[in-house]
């Protein structure tokens, strides 16, 4: 659609010039209208300047809301609480895909497309055996999904809806099988088959977990936890990796690539690797003791360091996803007995005084989605190094849902940014014995 328009304009006037421009506004379902500004360099010969876009929407998406100072998640109009008490992980993977929760029948389809593509190639195999044994699993995973486009060729059409549909299949159901074997491939252990006869989280725990040589039972506990963590990761509108998938996407790139290249951008501490970057945070801190001097060192300008699993961009009162997950921390540890752990203390004791330190409170800075799930992952045994990697587990139902969407608008053009030039005017070439 790109943007239909409401009848109202803002209007935009040079000061001291007589020229003027009457943007449209654009409203949304609900939250803020947007001025469209596509005309606004013909008509005044300016462009706006917006790094890290915090001002400006790149798209128009029907897949999930935001509501930063309210602290609300919809997927589909549906909240996110209701979707992480009520829901399954495919459930919401067919939701942001689809537009709808399944009914009863298009569940089962849907369960049994994803099922049908668990399993890799079987020469995508031998790819891994190229990676050093100590490579980080997300190395593997960029590498490995984009690799996917040399081994799928028969779903690379992007114009053909069923090469979409089986790309989105494979995507959603070996992203699972491709993180596990990551973590196996690095700590020396035989690739655990992925099993149809398990629920999507509890495939996955099993093919991180099991070994060929004894039976393997997953916790039902840990299974709901993981599919929780799953849903709270599936999408989150246009963040960074999500925007770097649309950016990849809307040259024609094939989905795997695109896929691939959101799996690069997520890695980051700042956005999917900041799980990773707690639990390293909290191993340096160490012990509560610590802790002030720590806090004076995230407070003082010329340090870099920051409090990791605080902050986000959108949200500025609380994540609705990190209270859930705060929920989910004490179920699960409760399942486990694990009482006293020296780690979850100092969390704890972090958390409390952050939330009443005047610097973080004038701030808005408040506990992430990824400051409890990092705690909740590492009781569930999940290494430190596969945190990031089962984000993109999750997110890739995120991506693959904005790909689509993006690639069926008939509006859709390349991403293509423009900047303010701030290098040397234009000068003649110097010889080089002419050079100071
Ligand atoms: N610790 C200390 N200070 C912070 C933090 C933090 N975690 N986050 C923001 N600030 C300060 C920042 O220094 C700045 O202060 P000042 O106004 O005095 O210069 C102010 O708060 C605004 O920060 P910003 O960098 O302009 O905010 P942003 O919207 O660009 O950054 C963020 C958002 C998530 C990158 C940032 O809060 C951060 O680096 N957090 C830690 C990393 C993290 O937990 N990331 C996960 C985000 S949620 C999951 C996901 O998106 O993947």
């Amino acid at each position: 659609m790109s943007g239909s328009n409401s009848g109202v304009t803002v209007t935009l006037t040079m000061d001291g010039m007589e020229r003027t421009a009457r943007l449209p506004l654009i409203p949304g379902t609900i939250g803020p209208s947007v001025a469209d500004i596509r005309k606004m360099y013909g008509e005044l010969g300016i462009f706006t300047f917006d790094p890290g876009y915090g001002g400006t929407a790149a798209c128009d998406s029907k897949i999930t809301y935001i509501d930063g100072d309210e602290g609300v998640l919809l997927h589909r109009g549906y909240p996110i609480e209701e979707l992480a008490e009520h829901s399954t992980f495919l459930e919401v993977a067919y939701l942001l895909l689809n537009g709808d929760l399944p009914n009863a029948a298009e569940n089962e389809e849907f369960h049994e497309g994803v099922t049908r593509h668990t399993m890799l190639h079987e020469q995508l195999r031998s790819f891994f055996n190229g990676f050093r044994r100590d490579a980080h699993p997300m190395a593997v995973l960029c590498g490995v999904v984009g690799a996917m486009s040399a081994f799928y060729h028969d779903s690379l059409d992007i114009n053909d809806e069923n090469h979409r549909r089986i790309s989105a299949f494979r995507l959603i159901a070996k992203l699972p099988t491709i993180a596990a074997w990551a973590y196996k491939y690095s700590i020396g252990q035989p690739f655990i088959y992925p099993r149809n006869d398990l629920g999507y989280a509890e495939n996955f725990l099993h093919m991180l977990n099991a070994v060929p040589a004894e039976p393997y039972h997953v916790n039902p506990i840990l299974a709901r936890a993981m599919d929780r963590i799953l849903i709270l990761h599936a999408d989150h509108e246009q963040n960074a990796s999500t925007s770097t998938v649309r950016l990849a996407g809307s040259t024609g790139a094939n989905p795997f690539a695109c896929i691939a290249a959101g799996i690069a951008s997520l890695w980051g501490p700042a956005h999917g690797g900041a799980n990773e970057a707690v639990l390293k945070m909290l191993a340096e801190i160490g012990h509560v003791s610590h802790i002030p001097d720590f806090i004076e060192k995230v407070k003082d300008k010329h340090s870099s360091v920051r409090l990791m699993g605080f902050g986000h961009r959108v949200y500025k009162n609380y994540d609705p996803r990190a209270k859930i997950m705060q929920r989910t921390c004490h179920e699960v540890l409760g399942e486990l007995g694990i009482k006293g752990d020296p780690l979850l203390d100092l969390a704890a004791e972090l958390e409390k005084i952050a939330l009443h330190d005047e610097y973080f409170v004038s701030r808005k800075l408040y506990p992430n989605v990824d400051f409890y799930s990092g705690i909740i992952l590492k009781a569930m045994g999940i290494p430190t190094s596969m945190f990031t990697a089962l984000f993109a587990v999750a997110r890739t139902v995120g991506w693959i849902s904005q790909w689509k969407e993006m690639i069926e608008d008939p509006a859709q053009r390349i991403g293509r940014p423009r900047q303010v030039y701030t290098g040397s005017p234009r000068r003649g070439f110097v010889p080089i014995e002419a050079r100071g």
